[in-house]
């Protein structure tokens, strides 16, 4: 893996974000930090109308449904912080979490959680400096947690942090499972239990291309993102069936909160528009919640 790439798929991620906030409507989650947050070239392409039809459009027009995952991940992820900040959660720990604005954008909700980023230290130097260059430091409620998930173990990058593990935590995984090899992203799992209090719950999405027959199922990955990840040095690793990984999951002492597949989260998210805007069918959103142990 070219060290130099990594970061590319959080940039390409974020650009959508910020395309979706700029030129599509109705928008469905508005991430008014994604455009400081991508590269200067990327900045600059998205600010001009001329240059966002001249330059960017056609290339990221294949990638639109799942940049659409993404931003029906993250919408459902701020729904449930809200309710859960006044339930008791205190913690919101993000796994692979890219140029995720959330600590940046959402001052009302940091106001009573403390936010850990976990993600590969490439990434993570590159958000960094990125912040330090539109904000100066980062706010005090963020932890910056590096881990590389195919080579160490999360208990080991939150031992080396201020994470609490007897707080109330929400733990999300968004756009970022695919990247990782199946047995370390099981291994993820275990480890996040380990650190997951009662009432602890895990958003989580990931695709099922591939693994089942019929709508929902190979429905999803393309030819574009395979190329497109491949080049950007983070290709597309695993593939889950969403009801076998539940099952996984659950037997690590969770209940099942909802799972929505591709098509489900369009009707819920994008429904009534005329862009065709929609979810990639094989991307699955899962919620569970720690239960009684
Ligand atoms: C497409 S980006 C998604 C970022 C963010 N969640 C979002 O939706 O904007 C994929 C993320 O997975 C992370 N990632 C890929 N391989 C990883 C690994 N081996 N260990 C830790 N993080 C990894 C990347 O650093 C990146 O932040």
């Amino acid at each position: 893996m070219a060290i130099q790439q990594r970061g590319r798929t959080a940039d390409g991620a974020a650009l959508g974000r910020a395309i979706h906030l700029r030129y599509e409507r109705p928008v469905v989650f508005a991430d008014d930090y994604a455009l400081d947050l991508v590269s200067a070239s990327a900045r600059f392409a998205c600010r001009s109308p001329f240059l966002y039809r001249l330059l960017l459009r056609r290339g990221v027009a294949p990638f639109r449904s799942f940049v659409a995952s993404t931003l029906s991940a993250m919408r459902y992820i701020e729904e449930r912080l809200s309710d859960a900040v006044h339930e008791g959660f205190t913690q919101y720990l993000v796994l692979g979490a890219g140029l995720d604005s959330f600590a940046l954008r959402r001052l009302d909700l940091c106001e009573s959680l403390r936010v850990f980023e976990v993600d590969h230290p490439v990434t993570q130097a590159l958000k960094r400096k990125r912040i330090e260059r539109f904000l100066g430091t980062p706010p005090a409620h963020l932890e910056f947690v590096p881990a590389d998930f195919e080579c160490e173990s999360l208990d080991e990058a939150l031992a080396a942090s201020r994470f609490d593990p007897t707080a109330r935590t929400l733990f999300s995984w968004i756009a970022s499972i695919p990247y990782i090899e199946e047995s370390s992203v099981h291994e993820t799992f275990r480890s996040i239990s380990r650190h997951a209090t009662e009432g602890s719950e895990i958003v989580f999405n990931f695709g099922s291309w591939g693994t089942q027959t019929g709508p929902g199922g190979s429905g999803g990955v393309n030819e574009h993102l395979q190329r497109a990840t491949r080049s950007r040095g983070e290709p597309l690793k695993s593939a889950f069936d969403p009801e076998a990984l539940l099952k996984a999951v659950c037997e690590q002492g969770y209940q099942r909160v909802e799972l929505l597949d591709g098509n489900a989260q369009t009707q819920r998210y994008f429904a009534d528009r005329s862009d065709g805007l929609h979810v990639v069918p094989g991307s699955q959103l899962a919620h569970v919640r720690r239960a009684d142990s």
